[in-house]
Parts: structure tokens; sequence; C-alpha cells
């Protein structure tokens, strides 16, 4: 294949970034086509961590080139502070990066309404990173919304974006109680970050279309997961955006014909940050020992992550909505010691069983899972490269998820290290 989308098929934190970062060493472009600085992804490279929230996880290796699409909503301070970063730490050049015209600005103002809803909602709070995704995502679908492109003649930009302030700023104080943005704060702020970022904006629709043309490699790297997806996730516990494969399309400006396949990113297990329902959440010392072993804290808030078992309905459901390949199967390596695993095969929802999910989401609010058992391994497996370096237990458990799902698995990742994984099939190869 010479097109690729890489997708959570979970709430999120599935391992994206770690899967990323080591299919682009065999990818010439990574773009990103949707979400925000919401997303953060780890990588770890030669025991060195970075968290990527804006930036592909293709920054880390030599000569790509990153593309952050018209689907994103950018916050151009938390951009820089990105760039900044991997020019300190990697020596990343100027041209890097290409970043679209018809992407959207995320303003402070959009961070003060995410977090003056969430504090205002209580009980009923979606649990939002607070990084003002969804306000910015409102503005872009009424119309009101800036881009990069409306960068380019600056005068008009400060009278739209002063329209905009004052708007807001209404807002903010009447209905939300809140204090408001200060507007020339704003704007100085927005005048130092245009002369830095005008050299990354380019028509990247264009871009992809020709580097494709020119038989380059293109590795579309998906946000959040396909439970946190608009549309297809647990609304309203979810995310601002389409985050299925699908979205890679309107996200970037290619059309379907334009990607060979996609790669699903699940967990062995499953885990979510923010509130909504969880039909395999574990409570008490299991999860306790999970998030401890799994170091499962958000990587872009440090809330700790809920735990759950493996899904095997959520997964049936991100096979069709991203139309998946393969599957890649995260930190099998945390499931050490764990006896017995338990794996959901299906749910029960008003006395019928399902293999699929249920007609209508509220359905997840009281499905249970009917769970099937395995016996777990006790030794450690961070050093596998094979299968066959594996205990038979942990083969039998990933041959069961690949089974339960209807979708073969092309990676195993048994540690945070790029190279603490093992391959099976390379989507480029
Ligand atoms: P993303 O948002 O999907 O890119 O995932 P995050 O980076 O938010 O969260 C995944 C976490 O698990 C990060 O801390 C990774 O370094 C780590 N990780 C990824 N794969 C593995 C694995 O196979 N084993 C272990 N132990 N950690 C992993
Ligand atoms: P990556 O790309 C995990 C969750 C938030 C919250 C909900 C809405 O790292 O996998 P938002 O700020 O997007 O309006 O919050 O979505 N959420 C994520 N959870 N990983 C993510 O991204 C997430 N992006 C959003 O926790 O429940
Ligand atoms: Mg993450």
């Amino acid at each position: 294949m010479k097109t690729v989308a890489v997708v959570g098929t979970q709430w999120g934190d599935e391992g994206k970034g770690k899967i990323v970062d080591l299919l682009a060493a065999d990818a010439d472009v990574i773009v990103r086509f949707q979400g925000g600085n919401n997303a953060a992804h780890t990588l770890v490279v030669d025991g060195e961590k970075f968290i990527l929230r804006l930036v592909p996880a293709g920054a880390l290796h030599r000569g790509k080139t990153c593309v952050i699409g018209n689907g994103t909503v950018v916050d151009p301070i938390a951009l820089l502070t990105e760039i900044d970063d991997l020019k300190k730490r990697r020596g990343v050049p100027e041209d890097f990066l290409k970043l679209s015209y018809e992407a959207h600005i995320v303003f402070p103002y959009h961070r003060a309404i995410d977090q003056m809803r969430e504090a205002r909602a209580g009980k009923r709070a979606i649990g939002t990173t607070g990084f003002g995704i969804g306000p910015a995502y409102e503005d872009k679908m009424s119309r009101a919304g800036l881009r990069f492109d409306d960068l380019v003649n600056f005068k008009s930009f400060t009278d739209k974006l002063k329209r905009n302030i004052s708007d807001k700023n209404a807002y903010l104080k009447a209905v939300l109680k809140g204090k408001p943005v200060n507007g020339a704060v704003i704007l100085e702020a927005m005048q130092r970050a245009r002369r830095r970022l005008m050299p990354y904006l380019c028509d990247t629709g264009e871009y992809l279309a020709e580097a494709i043309a020119s038989g380059k490699r293109v590795l579309f790297e998906g946000a959040h997961g396909t439970m946190l997806d608009i549309d297809h996730g647990t609304y309203p516990f979810v995310t601002s955006s389409n985050c299925v494969a699908s979205a890679a399309f309107a996200g970037t400006g290619l059309g379907p014909g334009k990607l060979d396949g996609v790669l699903g990113i699940s967990k062995a297990y499953t885990t979510r940050v923010g509130a909504g329902p969880f039909p395999t959440e574990i409570k008490g010392w299991l999860a306790d020992s999970l998030r401890e072993e799994g170091v499962e804290f958000g990587s872009a808030t440090g809330r700790p992550r809920r735990i759950g078992w493996f899904d095997a309905v959520l997964a049936r459901l991100a096979v069709r909505v991203n139309g998946m390949w393969a599957l890649a199967l995260t930190k099998l390596d945390v499931l050490t010691g764990i006896d017995p695993l338990k794996l959901c095969v299906a749910y029960q929802y008003k006395g019928k069983r399902y293999e699929t999910m249920p007609p209508g989401r509220h359905s997840m609010d009281t499905a249970k899972p009917i769970f099937e058992e395995m016996p777990g391994w006790m030794e450690k497996i961070g050093s596998a490269r094979s299968l066959g370096e594996l205990p038979a237990n942990a083969r039998r458990y990933i041959e069961r998820i690949g089974e339960l799902a209807g979708v073969s698995i092309a990676i195993v990742s048994v540690g945070a290290e790029r190279a603490a994984t093992i391959v099976l099939t390379n989507p480029f190869a």
C-alpha cells in the first residue's frame, strides 16, 4: 500500500503516536486531518519521550514532510511552542512542516468558553481537555471562524477578530458569568504568531495530490478515537470532529480513491479519559494496578484514565465505520501477571444478546458486557520481537482478539519504545 490511515478504535490514547512514528520510517509525508491540540501522541525514541499535539508523529524522522490538513483546528501559540521544542530537541529543518490555509484558528476565547461551560455544567460536564476545541469547531460550522487564510490580509483579519472578540465577550459575561478575554493581548499575540506562521502556509490539498501522483507514500494520522467521533461515538461524550478514517478525505482535500488501507489501533484492554458510558470499565484494585503498570494518565491533561477490559463490540463497530484493513494491538505487555483475562464478546441489552452495537448509543448506558475468560501469562514480554517469543497464552489472546473483531492483526506493541514492536505485516511493504 502507498497511502495508509492510522485511526484510534477506542476512546483515544490507543498508542497511535507510537505506531505512526514507527510506520513513518517507510512514508514520505505524514498528515493530520482533524482535531487539534486536544490530541496528545506519545513517542519514545532512544529512551527520550516526545508528546506531539498538533505536529504529525513523523517529525522525528529526517527528510519527511509533516502536513497539518484543512480539517484541523490549530492553536497558533501551541503550534509554535511545539515547533520550537522540536527545533531545540531534534533540530528539525524550517521546511519540515506545511500548514493548510484552510485550517481554523483556535483563539483564547474558545478556551475560555470551553472551560467556563465545563465548570458551569458541574456533574454533567463532558470532561473536555479545556483547549477550546468544541467552540472552535462551532465557529467553523457557523461560519464565524477565522482561518490561517485570513492572516494573509491582516487588516481584514483584525476587523473580523475584533468582531468575534466582542461577540464572545458578550456571551462570556452575560451567559457564562465569566471574565472577558483581553482583545488587545490577543491581537498582539496574533501579530507576532503571524510572522512566524506565514512561511508554513500551503495549499496542502494540492501538495498531497501531487505527492501521491508522483508515487510518494502518505501516512494519515488520526487523532482521538472512533468512540470519540462526533457521529459514531458516545455522543455527547465525544470530541467535536469526525475521527474516523473517512474524515481523512474532507480533512485533507483528497477523494476516497486515494486511500489504500486503514490500520486501526487498539489497546489490548480499554481506557477512556473524561465522562460517558464505558460498559467494560473495571473499578478497584485491578483498575489501579493496570493504571499504574500502563502509566494510564492523560498525556494532554494528566488526568487518570478509566480502565476496562477489551471490548469486541466496540472493535467490530470500529472495523465497520473505518473500513479497517487490520489492527495494531498495543500495550500487551501491561497485561503480564493478570490471570484470568476477560474479553467482552457481546452485550446483553433489554434481555437480548448483541454481537454488534445495540441500536442507539443510549443503549451503552445500560448494556451489560458478556465476558469470556482466558488464561493470562506471568512472563515479561517487552523484549519479544516475534510472535514465537511470546508465551503461548499471549499468542492465544492476540488470536482471539483478531477472531472476535473480525480483522487480522498486523502489529503487536509490547512497550512504549519505537523498537518494542512485533511487526507481522507492514502496510507499506
Ligand atoms: P495516542 O494518543 O493514541 O498516541 O496514545 P498516547 O500517547 O496518548 O497514550 C499511549 C501511551 O502508551 C503512551 O504513554 C505511550 O508511550 C504508551 N505506549 C504505547 N504503546 C505501548 C506499549 O505497547 N506498551 C506500553 N507499556 N506502553 C505503550
Ligand atoms: P488522542 O489523539 C483521549 C476526550 C476528552 C473528553 C472528550 C471531549 O491523544 O487519542 P475535547 O477537548 O476534545 O472537546 O474533549 O474527548 N478526548 C480524548 N481522550 N485521547 C484524546 O486524543 C482525546 N481527545 C479528546 O477527554 O472526554
Ligand atoms: Mg493521546
